[in-house]
């Protein structure tokens, strides 16, 4: 087999077979054909596109390029959640131990990543002692007993991912469905998934800025985890404004809490509720969404749920007191208000500029290398929707630098205030097959 004949069928609009698509992924991973010849078949994947056969090979293929994960140990359904990323985005934190609560078993693997905020890794190390540092056989040990456990990610998952994001980025072909699609898909395949929901972002501090192109995304992922065996859905939903309140490290972990107990956000709480109610269905716990859904209800409503975060939280060292004594997590020195400039209704915030303001801050990583600041943030007290008088608090900043005027500034040219304004949809989809 030639590389170059692999090209010029691509070129050509022609479909690679399932050897082809192993060959070519196998030999850019072990470094046998040059990133010259890989660009260039990327980019006629970006003009051709791929069959859904292509898009199945091409992700089982990079599932192959690395280890994967057996969780085959442990008893049950084991469902994985993927959210496309947002800003303040604090579902994981929250679903994990809601849905652990009912029974779902929950082996999440996780990283720490760049971005606005941390991973849900350093999330979760605003609570002192916690750590992620756990063998495999603890891990699989732990969610077999408590439901629930968090591991770092280790070992070579997916290379041929890592090498191709990287290529990607660098060719101007990181934007095509098919090459997307395969590459969240086969990260979660590899990590041991049974089922997958996915939570496909859409709007201003989302990858997908409409509502077709995430759909067309999550089609494409959908129409891959059933192709291969794994039960995948998909939900769409609304990152024009953050989700929730809290956008940092330790606030996020607070606003996790305060929805465990039931009394979270009211758009972080639906979408958790959503979510976890198609998790709750996969995992065979429920036979209805409306089942699954009272049972997540009932937990948050018990304490069930709660008690289940306390308990994962010790199990791995962590200190599960902050729980029911907040000023234990990572505290800023200042909190600085910002009052709104007129009365009206609060029609946009805009939310990965608000992400950014978050990052100035220090919530957040540009390079690997960066420390987060895992007490600062925003504390948002409006939203979409809400009026507000003049003078009123829009948001709370948490800084450790009493200069906050630059942040402000941001601040104010991305929340717009309007004489009318009303609730964004939160949740635009469900998508299944
Ligand atoms: N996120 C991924 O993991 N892969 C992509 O290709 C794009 C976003
Ligand atoms: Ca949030």
């Amino acid at each position: 087999m030639r590389m170059v004949d692999l090209i010029a069928k691509k070129r050509d609009g022609g479909e690679l077979t399932t050897a082809e698509i192993q060959f070519f992924i196998d030999g850019y991973t072990k470094g046998e054909i040059p990133d010259y010849q890989v660009s260039a078949l990327l980019m006629a994947i970006y003009f051709e596109d791929m069959t859904d056969q292509e898009r199945a090979d091409m992700t089982m293929a990079m599932v192959h390029s690395g280890e994967t994960i057996d969780l085959s140990a442990i008893h049950g359904i084991k469902v994985d959640k993927h959210s496309t990323g947002g800003v303040g985005d604090t579902t994981t934190l929250v679903l994990a131990p809601l849905v652990a609560a009912v029974g779902v078993p929950v082996a999440k693997m996780s990283g720490r990543g760049l971005g606005h905020t941390g991973g849900t890794i350093d999330k979760l190390e605003s609570i002192d002692g916690f750590h992620v540092e756990i063998t495999k056989e603890a891990f699989i040990d732990l969610v077999n007993k408590e439901g629930l456990a968090v591991m770092g990610q280790s070992g070579n998952l997916t290379p041929a991912d890592k090498k191709l994001y990287a290529l990607r980025d660098v060719t101007a072909t990181v934007n095509a469905i098919p090459l997307i699609a395969s590459s969240i898909m086969s990260k979660k395949i590899a990590a041991g998934a049974d089922a997958i929901v996915l939570d496909v972002k859409t709007g201003a501090g989302a990858f997908m800025k409409t509502e077709e192109d995430a759909a067309e995304l999550a089609h494409a992922m959908v129409r891959i985890g059933n192709s291969v065996g794994r039960n995948t859905m998909a939900v769409i939903s609304d990152m024009s404004q953050p989700l929730g309140f809290a956008i940092g490290n330790a606030l996020e972990v607070q606003e996790a809490i305060d929805t465990l107990r039931g009394e979270g956000p009211e758009d972080l709480t639906e979408l958790v509720l959503v979510l976890g109610s198609q998790m709750v269905v996969l995992a065979e716990q429920a036979e209805t969404l409306a089942e699954a859904r009272a049972k997540l209800l009932a937990v948050m409503e018990n304490g069930a749920a709660l008690e289940k975060f306390k308990s994962f939280l010790a199990h791995q060292g962590g200190d599960a007191s902050v729980v029911d004594q907040p000023d234990k997590l990572p505290q800023a020195r200042f909190q600085i208000e910002l009052p709104a400039k007129k009365a009206g209704y609060v029609a946009e915030i805009v939310a990965d500029e608000l992400g950014i303001a978050a990052m100035l801050l220090g919530a957040g990583r540009a390079t690997k290398e960066d420390e987060i600041d895992l007490a600062v943030g925003l504390m948002l007290h409006k939203k979409v929707g809400d009026p507000v008088e003049a003078g009123e608090s829009l948001l709370t900043i948490y800084s450790n630098r009493e200069n906050v005027e630059a942040v402000a500034e941001k601040l104010y040219q991305n929340i717009h205030i309007s004489d009318h304004a009303e609730k964004p949809v939160l949740i635009h989809r469900v998508i299944t097959e």
